[in-house]
C-alpha cells in the first residue's frame, strides 16, 4: 500500500484559490439582487469589485453602497461589441460571476418565438459571450460561475424553453471547465428567491408562485439572495471544485 503524502510532498491546490483577499471580482448583473449580495460578501472577504450592468445609475448606487473597493461600468451581454469594450478596459480578473439576464418566461402555445428565444439569447448567449471576452484576462488559479436555475432539473408546467436554457448553461458549464482548465468553471442553479428579482413581478404572479415553491420543496420555504451568494463564494474559493452544478434550493429538485 502506498504511504500517505507528507504536507511537504501533496501536490500544492492553486496558490490564490482559497482566498479572496486582494483579488479581483467582476460581477456582471452585480447592480442589484444575487449579484449585489456576492459584491457585499466578497468585499467583506477582501477582495475589490467591478460591476456590470445596463444601468448607470443602479450601478452607482450600488457602488456607493459597497464603497471604496467598488467600480462599475456599463455593459450590455446581448451586445458583443459592449462586452468587448467593457473586458478591454479591465486587467486581469481573478472570479467572474453573470447573473445579468433578462427575459420572458412562458409556455410553448402562447409565447412568440421572439419571447421563447430571449432567455437563450440573454440567458444562454450572454454568458458565453462573457466568458469569452473575459478568458484572456482570467488567472489561472481563478474561477467563472455561471447562473442557471433549478427549472432547469426540473422544469415548471409553462417554461419550456427556459427550462431548457438552463439545462443548457449547466451543460456550458462542463464544457468551459474542460476547455479552460486550470481555470475552474462551475454553475449555481438556485430555487426560488425572496429578492429583488421577484419584488418586481405582479403581486398575483409572486405570491401564486411562492406559494406552489413552498408547497413543492423540502423546506417549505423560499431561498435568500445572500444564501445564494454564499454558494457563489463557496464555488470561487474551492480549489478543487470545476464542472460542478450546486444546487442551492431548499430540495426542490429532489421532490
Ligand atoms: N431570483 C430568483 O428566484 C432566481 C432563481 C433562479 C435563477 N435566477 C437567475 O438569476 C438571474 C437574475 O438574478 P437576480 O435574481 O439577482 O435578479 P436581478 O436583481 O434582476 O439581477 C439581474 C441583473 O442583471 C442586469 N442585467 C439584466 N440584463 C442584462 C444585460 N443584457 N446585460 C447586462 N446586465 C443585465 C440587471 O441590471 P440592468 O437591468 O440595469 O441591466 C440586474 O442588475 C437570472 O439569470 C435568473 O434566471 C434567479
Amino acid at each position: 500500500m502506498n504511504e500517505p503524502l507528507s504536507p511537504a510532498q501533496a501536490p500544492a491546490g492553486p496558490p490564490g484559490a482559497g482566498t479572496l483577499h486582494g483579488r479581483t471580482v467582476v460581477l456582471i448583473g452585480g447592480g442589484s439582487g444575487i449579484g449585489l449580495r456576492v459584491a457585499h460578501q466578497v468585499i467583506a472577504a477582501g477582495a475589490r469589485v467591478v460591476l456590470g450592468g445596463r444601468t448607470r445609475e443602479r450601478l452607482a448606487a450600488a457602488a456607493q453602497e459597497l464603497g471604496d473597493r467598488a467600480t462599475w461600468r456599463t455593459v450590455d451581454t446581448t451586445d458583443r461589441s459592449s462586452l468587448a469594450a467593457f473586458f478591454a478596459e479591465l486587467d486581469s480578473i481573478d472570479h467572474l460571476f453573470t447573473s445579468a439576464a433578462s427575459y420572458r418566461v412562458g409556455p410553448l402555445r402562447e409565447l412568440s418565438d421572439e419571447d421563447a428565444e430571449s432567455p437563450f439569447v440573454s440567458k444562454f448567449w450572454g454568458q458565453y459571450h462573457a466568458v469569452k471576452y473575459a478568458a484572456p484576462k482570467l488567472t489561472q488559479d481563478g474561477s467563472v460561475v455561471l447562473m442557471s436555475g433549478a427549472a432547469g432539473a426540473r422544469p415548471p408546467a409553462a417554461a419550456p424553453a427556459y427550462a431548457a436554457c438552463n439545462a443548457a448553461i449547466e451543460g456550458l458549464g462542463r464544457g468551459l471547465a474542460v476547455e479552460l482548465a486550470p481555470v475552474r468553471v462551475n454553475v449555481v442553479s438556485p430555487g426560488t428567491i425572496d429578492g429583488n428579482l421577484w419584488a418586481h413581478r405582479p403581486d398575483e404572479d409572486r405570491e401564486a408562485a411562492f406559494a406552489q415553491y413552498r408547497r413543492d420543496t423540502l423546506l417549505r420555504r423560499l431561498g435568500t439572495e445572500d444564501e445564494i451568494a454564499q454558494t457563489v463564494l463557496f464555488l470561487f474559493t474551492n480549489g478543487f471544485t470545476t464542472g460542478a452544478t450546486l444546487y442551492p434550493d431548499g430540495g426542490y429538485t429532489l421532490r
